[in-house]
């Protein structure tokens, strides 16, 4: 899989309102090659793209998300948190979303975010099913901070791209690489460590970190091999990821 150096992360976040239709938007306008987007089950069973446990932070309502249904989140205003240009932004169905990043061509980090009390497996398995019945193998690469939910994702498809996602990349990460046999390791930046990064090389696996949005201080990690960065904007790495105007 020819993972990209730059990764818009949930969308191209710093100009557009996170994990939202407009933020896909804007990365492929931006000329991003890839976005990461977050994925969740609403109490209902319906996947959403969404990041937090609950609707607070980022739309005009309130309440957890596995108390809601899709009728629940369809009135919701998921925009004008960021800004009024972006007033009336629905929350983004999986499906909706999928639509969106296979129609324009671009690959998809889809992390499985697993919050307090919502199934690993029961997201996993519809995630994958749902992900792989319109985007190619070399488009879709599926990560999680839960292994649980990534054992899932690999029972459903032997051949998914799976990256192991972590803060700081454990001393156990060897293992669970061996069982789940993932294209790439993801990690904090903050907390990158060169001797796993090292091993992590020797194993031919890619190396991303997260969320990179201080170009200067991190330049030094390229030196030892990082393969890629999610960032909120790949516009502060390399001016041909620069914005156009909405
Ligand atoms: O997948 C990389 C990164 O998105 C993990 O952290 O909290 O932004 O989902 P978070
Ligand atoms: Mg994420």
């Amino acid at each position: 899989m020819q993972l990209p150096r730059y990764i818009a992360h949930r969308g191209l976040s710093a100009h557009a309102p996170e994990n939202t239709l407009a933020a896909i938007q804007a990365a492929s306008d931006a000329s991003c090659e890839w976005v990461e987007l977050d994925v969740q089950c609403l109490g209902d069973g319906t996947p959403v793209i969404w990041h937090d446990a609950s609707v607070d932070r980022c739309s005009n309502g309130k309440g957890a998300l596995i108390n809601m249904t899709r009728n629940d989140i369809r009135p919701l205003d998921v925009g004008s948190w960021f800004s009024q240009d972006f007033r009336g932004e629905r929350m983004a169905l999986l499906d909706e979303a999928l639509s969106l990043v296979s129609a324009l061509g671009l690959g998809l980090n889809l992390e499985l975010k697993i919050n307090t009390g919502h199934d690993p497996a029961a997201l996993a398995r519809v995630a994958v099913h749902r992900a792989r019945q319109v985007l190619p193998l070399d488009q879709l690469l599926v990560s999680s901070f839960d292994m649980s939910a990534l054992e899932t994702a690999r029972a459903e498809d032997e051949a998914l791209a799976l990256g192991l996602l972590y803060e700081a990349v454990p001393r156990r990460w060897a293992s669970d690489a061996e069982r789940l046999r993932p294209t790439s390791v993801h990690a904090d930046w903050t907390q990158l460590d060169q001797e796993r990064l090292i091993e992590i090389q020797a194993a031919e696996l890619a190396m991303l970190c997260y969320t990179v949005n201080e170009p200067e201080r991190f330049s030094s990690w390229w030196d030892h091999g990082v393969t890629g960065v999610f960032t909120d904007d790949p516009g502060l790495f390399d001016t041909r990821y620069q914005r156009r105007t909405r």
